[in-house]
This record gives structure tokens, sequence and C-alpha cells, in this order.
């Protein structure tokens, strides 16, 4: 471990303490791999001085040029979406392909994330990467997709190894593929199901493990993630209702990225809404539906990413997050003009939109 200055910090060092800010606030938690973004909040913030893992500062020849940001630029940003859509679009022709009988779907899928994913492993932020995501297409395939690139994000942050890491976003993107034996008018229904119609829209997860072990190739670890992600740690999801951590990990994990980008994407009956307004409702699930253990990981990586951010507040007001509440990490402090906004102390203030 080394003490550097922050103007001699580069991308692709690891951060070897957490950054605390002077009034004790969690800016960038230790093992964050450094980013521009990251140098860039620093700096603004006015941090001096960080630790990092000193082989990280000395090893020249350690290779950081696959550690850049995934898009610096428009051509990037083009590349990126590129690989999304041709990723939403596999997704589709597996489903159209199963509603006529079996698809080819380690074919399908072969190589297919990995332009996506060499993104997120060698980069933690995906956050802005989703949010540029464009595909006016059926909501559940561009939903696939993020929930495996979301769940690939939390099990880096996890500490998974790069195969785990991918199997996720295997498992994460393939998750409701059942919903493909599923009749359209249940998926697409804007009101509320009836109870038989639960009944059968639950059925995806078992259709979904069975389409998986069919296929052949995919391993236990990714059946299960499928079969699982609707169980619930309180042990009142389906469908054989288990609890805490008899639930696989990655189940576990696709269950907070499922819900995650379920809120903050426009669905059929309901607009979407802002990620710390998402990350309330992670957290209220966090004591009873939701591992609270990842569930808080995933909270403070994300309210972390969005420290620097111009926000729009349920008052109408225009802001930027400056610090993080280390104890309500969904309610951070606010600057806004000359004046300082803590939401932590201020209930009936919310982030509406993250601009
Ligand atoms: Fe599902």
């Amino acid at each position: 471990m080394q003490l550097i200055a922050v103007d001699e910090l580069r991308e692709g060092m690891v951060l070897a303490q957490d950054v605390v800010s002077d009034a004790f606030v969690n800016i960038v938690t230790e093992s964050t791999i450094v980013t521009q973004d990251i140098i860039d909040k620093l700096e603004k913030l006015d941090i001096e001085f960080v630790y990092v893992h000193s082989e990280m500062v000395t090893n020249d020849e350690v290779d950081f040029s696959e550690s850049e940001p995934v898009f610096d630029n428009l051509e990037d940003e083009k590349a990126l979406n590129y690989n999304f859509n041709k990723t939403v679009d596999k997704i589709k022709n597996i489903f159209n392909d199963l509603k006529f009988g079996v698809a080819d779907i380690k074919a399908e899928m072969d190589g297919t994330l990995d332009p996506l994913l060499s993104g997120i492993i060698t980069n933690n932020n995906i956050l802005s990467s989703l949010r540029c995501m464009k595909y006016d297409d059926d909501y559940t395939l561009k939903h696939s997709v993020n929930v495996g690139l979301l769940a690939a994000m939390i099990g880096k942050w996890y500490g998974l190894n790069d195969h785990q890491v991918s199997e996720l976003a295997l498992a994460g993107t393939l998750h409701d593929v059942g919903k493909s034996k599923i009749p359209r008018y249940i998926l697409n229904k804007p009101s509320e199901l009836t109870a038989q119609e639960f009944g059968i829209a639950k059925q995806h997860v078992v259709y979904g493990y069975e389409i998986l072990k069919e296929s052949r190739g995919f391993s236990d670890e990714i059946c299960e993630g499928v079969l699982y992600h609707h169980e619930r740690f309180n042990g009142l999801g389906y469908p054989q209702a288990i609890k805490g951590q008899s639930i696989p990990l990655y189940a576990r994990i696709i269950a907070i990225a499922d819900v995650f980008d379920a809120l903050t994407n426009d669905k059929v009956y309901r607009g979407k809404i802002s990620p710390f307004l998402a990350a309330d409702v992670i957290k209220s699930m966090s004591f009873e539906e939701l591992d609270p253990q990842i569930s808080n990981l995933f909270l403070k990586k994300i309210a972390e990413f969005y420290v620097g951010n111009k926000v729009l507040l349920s008052t109408g007001e225009e802001g930027e997050i400056i610090y993080l509440n280390k104890f309500s990490l969904t309610k951070p402090l606010v600057q806004i003009g000359e004046k300082f906004v803590d939401l932590s102390m201020k209930t009936d203030v919310k982030i509406k939109e993250v601009l």
C-alpha cells in the first residue's frame, strides 16, 4: 500500500483504502479500480492524497490500456450501442426460435456478450453505459441484456472471478428466457394479472431452467441462477420458496439486478423512476426479500457512481451531488447554487431524476 498524490493517480490503479471526506463521508471505496471519472471527482472535492496498492504504482510492466473507459468518445459510444443492439437481436432470435421449438442458445450466445463484458471487467462504469443504450423494441429483450450486464457488474463488485462474472452475465441475460413459453397476452397485460394468470407467468422460471438444461453447455450454476431468480431471502419467492443463503449466489445477484432495472426503465404500465428512488426500493427490500449484504454493496457502489452528477429534486430544483452520507447512502448532500441540502435531514425531498 502506498500513499500518493491525486495528481499522480492513474487509471487502472486500485485503491487500497476507502477515500473519506473531511466530513467522514465515503467518496470511493477500497478495491475500486481508478478511472478518469474518479480522478476528476477526487480533484473536484479537493482530495489531495489516496492510498493505492503499491505494486500498481511501481510496476511499469503493467498494461493499463484495457482499463480505458468504454466510451471516451462518440465512436466508442456507437460501438457500445452496436454491441448492445446486436446482443438484444440475438435474444430476440432465441425467443422467436423457442416459440417454434428448440433454439441453439449456446451457439447463438457464444462470444456475443464478450465485447460488452470486457468493458465491465476492466471498468466499473456500466451504469453510464446502460443509460446510453437505445433499443426501441420489446421491453423484455432490452431488460434481459440490462440484467445480464448489471448482474455481471454486481458480481465483479462482489469479488467474483472473470469466469464467474461472464457466467453471471449469461445467466442474467437469459434469466427470463422461459417467458418465450408464456402467452403474450399475459406478458403484455397492462392491468394486474389474475391469480390463474400469475400462476402461469410464474412458470417462466421452470421453463427457463428446462430450456437451458436441454440446450446443454450451460453450467448448473447458470441454470440454477435462472431457476431461482424469483426466490426471496425471506422464503416468500418461487418456485420452491427456499430462503437465505440456500438460494444460489447467482440467483441472489440476478434478483437485485432484475428489480433495479425494472424500476429504472419505462414499462408498459408504469413510468421509470430515478436510480436513487430505485435504490431506496432495493434498500427497503433488503430487510426481507433481497440478500442484505449484496444489496448494501450495490447501494454503496450506485451512490458512489452518482457523486458529482447533476440531479433534479422533487422540489423542482436542480443541484449536484456533493457528498454521500455513509449511513444513508440514497440521501446524499446536494449543492443547489450557493446552498447545500442534506437529503438525509429532509425526508420530504427526493431525487426525482439524474440529469
Ligand atoms: Fe423473471
